[in-house]
């Protein structure tokens, strides 16, 4: 048995508001058919008027909590995964620790856009090793709906708002995270980027995203000492189903090891991995003692993996 953060439970919330392919018909040139084949996605949520960031990643964390059975008073690291917090400061992640009750323990926000989440589980799983704290609840929650430009027909059609969250706990374990990578490169800031809405160029993106997740998740691998076909599940970020096959097909994983919510969620950023982590928690899926594989990246361009023994 190792120290090893390990997931006690997980938790997520969607906006009530659906938008569909066949809405966003009537707002720019496009078809429901050419949505779904060129990108999995049937429907994603949006945010109400009002509805900030905070309070979607409040209502994920208690849903995490109480899947994770544990006394909130015990977390003492709150890191939430974001690219639009609800103002500049002060972050989202004191929010989410003052709408908890919560007064101990540290608060911060993690930027790294759609690779957001698994930044944000390196960078607690460091400081859970370190002894910096003992129980983290992670969080990714984006509402890009309100940076995304909807006369723009080639990104209005991807994204979509939520939020989802785990309860990391160092424990000595032979479970938890295993191993992690990150990697940036910031001359590639231009193929995607908000200022102040979204703009991407789309194909470029899509084969660097093919390119570094399979790249990333092969580095995270090797750290763990485990090949491919150890892995019982891969949870990409869900970008594009096309994007997600890509991936697993390059590092020859069968599909059926794929976990893909992308047809109801929409491209949600930093809340996506999360957000398909709760769903297969959930439907039981995932067993205890399987492997697991977060990928993910985005705007930077930031990528990184991280392999998970459930
Ligand atoms: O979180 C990470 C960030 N994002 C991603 O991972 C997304 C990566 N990229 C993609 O998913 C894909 O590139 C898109 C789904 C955005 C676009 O798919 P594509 O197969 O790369 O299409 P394209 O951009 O090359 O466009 C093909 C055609 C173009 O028309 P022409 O120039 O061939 O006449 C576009 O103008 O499709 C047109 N088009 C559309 N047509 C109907 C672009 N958007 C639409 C649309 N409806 N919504």
């Amino acid at each position: 048995m190792t120290q090893r953060s390990v997931i006690l439970g997980t938790g997520s919330y969607l906006p009530e508001k659906i938008l569909t392919n066949h809405d966003l018909t009537k707002l720019v040139e496009t078809t429901e058919e050419w949505i779904f084949t060129r990108t999995g996605i049937n429907q994603r949520h949006i945010a109400a008027k009002g509805e900030l960031t905070s309070h979607l990643a409040i209502k994920a964390a208690e849903n995490a909590i109480a899947a994770a059975n544990i006394d909130k008073a015990t977390i003492d690291l709150v890191i939430v995964a974001t690219t639009t917090p609800d103002i500049p400061f002060p972050s989202v992640a004191t929010k989410v620790q003052a709408g908890l009750g919560l007064k101990q323990g540290a608060a911060l926000d993690v930027q790294a856009v759609c690779a957001g989440f698994v930044y944000a589980m390196a960078t607690a799983d460091s400081m859970l090793k370190n002894g910096l704290a003992t129980t983290a609840l992670v969080i990714g929650a984006d509402t890009l709906s309100r940076i995304v430009d909807w006369s723009d027909r080639g990104t209005c059609i991807l994204f979509g708002d939520g939020a989802g969250a785990v309860i990391l706990q160092s424990q000595q374990s032979d479970r938890g995270i295993l191993s992690s990578h990150l990697s940036s490169d910031g001359t590639t800031g231009d193929l995607l980027y908000a200022a102040p809405t979204i703009h991407m160029q789309g194909k470029e993106v899509f084969k660097n995203a093919v390119l570094h997740m399979t790249g990333s998740s092969r580095e995270a691998l090797a750290r763990a000492k485990l090949q491919a076909t150890d892995i019982n599940w891969v949870i990409p970020h869900q970008a594009n189903q096309r994007i997600l096959e890509a991936t697993v097909d390059k590092m020859e994983v069968s599909k059926d090891r794929l976990i893909s919510t992308v047809a109801n969620h929409g491209n949600t950023s930093a809340a996506s991995i999360p957000l398909a982590l709760d769903v297969a928690a959930r439907d039981k899926r995932l067993k205890p003692g399987q492997n697991l594989l977060i990928t993910a990246i985005g705007g930077g361009l930031a990528w990184g993996s991280c392999v998970i023994r459930w």
